[in-house]
């Protein structure tokens, strides 16, 4: 069996229910572009809401770091990565977390104590020294010298929201003779997996708060433990890597040694792009947000095979990414479902990118033969017209030994984008959005305007996607027309009429299958367990969601699309805002 079953598994026996891993995309939260945790779809529940599956939740769940996507290459970073997670909402708590733990990785993955080492919070100004779980450690058999307290022993996502210290467990990945006593500063002891205990919430404006109900949050990395496991010091030599790894390898011709940072880069880009490619969120590459960081992924990994000798007129990618779709599909059924798709997406960002990417390349050589320092202008230009992403000009200029003024380069982009009028970019970085009143207005704004566009546009629009800051909606739906002045007009009478008629908004719990059945509209139907919440509001509107909604329509003011434009094929996007009345 391997680790995602163990730990499921074992966690089920422990009176958890599996819930299975949620969209990459956070779903109402634009501060962030990926889940970067398991526990980031968890939050509502963390915060308190009833979860329908119970109090005690595990799961897998896809992450995706960005951040990281220059650091692949080595042996250990990844863009996508699977995290595996138990929850306690108001349940169990530090005692019962930490002897699951220590079975589970002593009784389960039979990993002998001697190689294990944990840390606790050792305490700050407000909160105090972790002595609890530190016993609790203790009366399972680890020795003191094997326990080290850290002030870092703390943990959040972003900036805000639930949070509390935490204890993390350890593992000794050398040859050399074990110490007795633990060195967190030595890197021969790497973390698998780390136990929250989530007792907290930070707000925006930094004060922290004790939450009414302690809860557990825990994160295991999948690509690491099993490379532990498997005793390789490489994970892409573990047996979730070793045959793709393979395959660029014999597809190349070339052997992994002395070959391992571009086929590592293939290998983690590809997964990742099939993994975005086949969301439900139904990303596609562009230039901005999301699709960007698709793109970026793509076209990096192509420009890797090229630098492998890989013909570009072999199929290639898609034998690389076939695979791993057949790897994978069993845990995730959007893989079997969107396959297809994710592998029609790589074959047309290749061809784009071929087509320009010779010439970008001979642009990129003429222009850097005469100067040590490449401009924004021309950055830029690399960028716009052949397709270079601002990284790659980076990533080519660091191997020549060449600065890029990267400033420059955001300057021209952000004058191109006031000039040409696209969305907006340049939201790379964590922190959690509020649920705030004014998010939750428009939330239940954004159920108004999906009902209403049924009635103007058809019954065959339906939700592609929707992102909410306190200044503004964006409600993407499919349609396959550019709206008219009348069905926007309507459309937005229509909302308005609504919330002059003050509709209470209720919340109720049913059968996946009944939601379903009695016509409730829902976006990601496979996200959603077996009992589901679903919003009603009067007669107007039935909808899946983890809410949080306003009681009754009046509350919204008053409702006004201030534009309509198409977001990607056969999907258009709405900008709206709600203003006082
Ligand atoms: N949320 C915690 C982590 O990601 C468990 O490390």
């Amino acid at each position: 069996m391997n680790l995602k079953d163990l730990y499921i598994d074992f966690f089920v026996s422990k009176g958890h229910k599996q819930i299975p891993s949620a969209p990459v995309v956070p779903e109402n939260d634009p501060s962030v572009l990926f889940n970067t945790a398991g526990m980031m779809p968890i939050i509502p529940y963390l915060m308190g809401q009833p979860h329908p599956y119970g109090k005690r939740l595990c799961d897998y769940q896809k992450c995706i770091r960005t951040n990281d996507i220059d650091e692949v290459g080595d042996t250990y970073h990844h863009t996508f990565f699977e995290m595996l997670g138990n929850w306690s909402l108001g349940d169990y708590f530090k005692k019962e977390a930490i002897t699951w733990s220590y079975a589970f990785l002593t009784e389960v993955l039979h990993i002998p104590v001697e190689r294990l080492a944990i840390t606790v919070f050792s305490g700050n100004k407000f909160i105090p020294f972790d002595e609890e779980a530190y016993n609790v450690w203790k009366s399972l058999g680890i020795k003191e010298e094997r326990i080290a307290k850290l002030e870092d022993n703390f943990w959040i996502a972003g900036d805000a929201g639930p949070c509390g210290g935490d204890t993390e467990m350890f593992y000794w990945r050398s040859n050399d003779p074990i110490p007795l006593v633990f060195d967190p500063e030595d890197d021969r002891w790497v973390e698998i997996w780390n136990d929250v205990f989530m007792g907290y919430v930070k707000h925006e404006d930094g004060t922290v708060e004790e939450l009414p109900h302690k809860n557990v949050d825990t994160g295991m990395g999948v690509e690491r433990t099993t490379a532990i496991l498997e005793g390789v010091n490489d994970n892409y030599a573990s047996s979730l890597w070793k045959d793709v790894i393979a395959l660029i390898s014999s597809i190349a011709n070339l052997p992994y040694e002395g070959n391992e940072k571009s086929m590592r880069i293939i290998a983690d880009h590809l997964r990742t792009a099939v993994f975005i490619s086949a969301d439900p969120a139904g990303i596609r590459p562009s230039n901005t947000d999301q699709g960007y960081i698709l793109r970026r992924l793509i076209r990096r990994a192509i420009r890797h095979a090229k630098a492998l000798g890989i013909d570009m007129h072999s199929d290639w990618e898609q034998q690389i990414a076939g695979l791993i779709i057949d790897k994978f599909k069993n845990y995730y059924k959007e893989l079997e479902t969107n396959g297809k798709v994710a592998l029609e997406v790589l074959a047309n960002e290749k061809i784009k990118f071929n087509r320009t990417l010779e010439k970008g390349l001979k642009e990129f050589n003429r222009v850097t033969e005469k100067c040590e320092n490449i401009d924004g202008t021309t950055a830029f230009h690399l960028f716009d017209t052949y397709g270079f992403p601002i990284e790659l000009t980076m990533e080519l200029a660091t191997e020549r030994n060449l600065k890029v003024d990267e400033e420059g380069f955001k300057q021209k982009f952000k004058e191109h984008q006031e000039l040409s009028r696209t969305a907006s970019a340049g939201k790379f970085k964590g922190g959690l959005a509020g649920n705030g009143e004014i998010e939750t207005k428009y939330h239940t704004a954004t159920h108004l305007l999906n009902a209403a566009l049924k009635i103007v546009v058809g019954p065959d629009v339906h939700q592609k996607g929707s992102n909410i800051t306190s200044e503004r909606m964006r409600f993407d739906f499919s349609c396959d027309h550019k709206l008219t002045e009348e069905e926007k007009q309507e459309a937005e009478d229509l909302v308005n009429q609504w919330i002059l008629e003050g509709i209470s908004v209720e919340v109720s719990e049913m059968p996946k299958e009944d939601a379903i059945k009695s016509g409730a509209e829902c976006m990601f139907i496979e996200k959603y367990p077996d009992i589901v919440t679903v919003y009603s509001i009067g007669e107007v509107s039935k909808e899946l969601c983890g809410g949080p909604h306003v009681k009754n329509t009046s509350e919204l003011g008053t409702f006004k699309i201030i534009k309509e434009e198409a977001s990607s094929a056969g999907v258009r996007r709405i900008k709206a805002v709600l203003e006082e009345k």
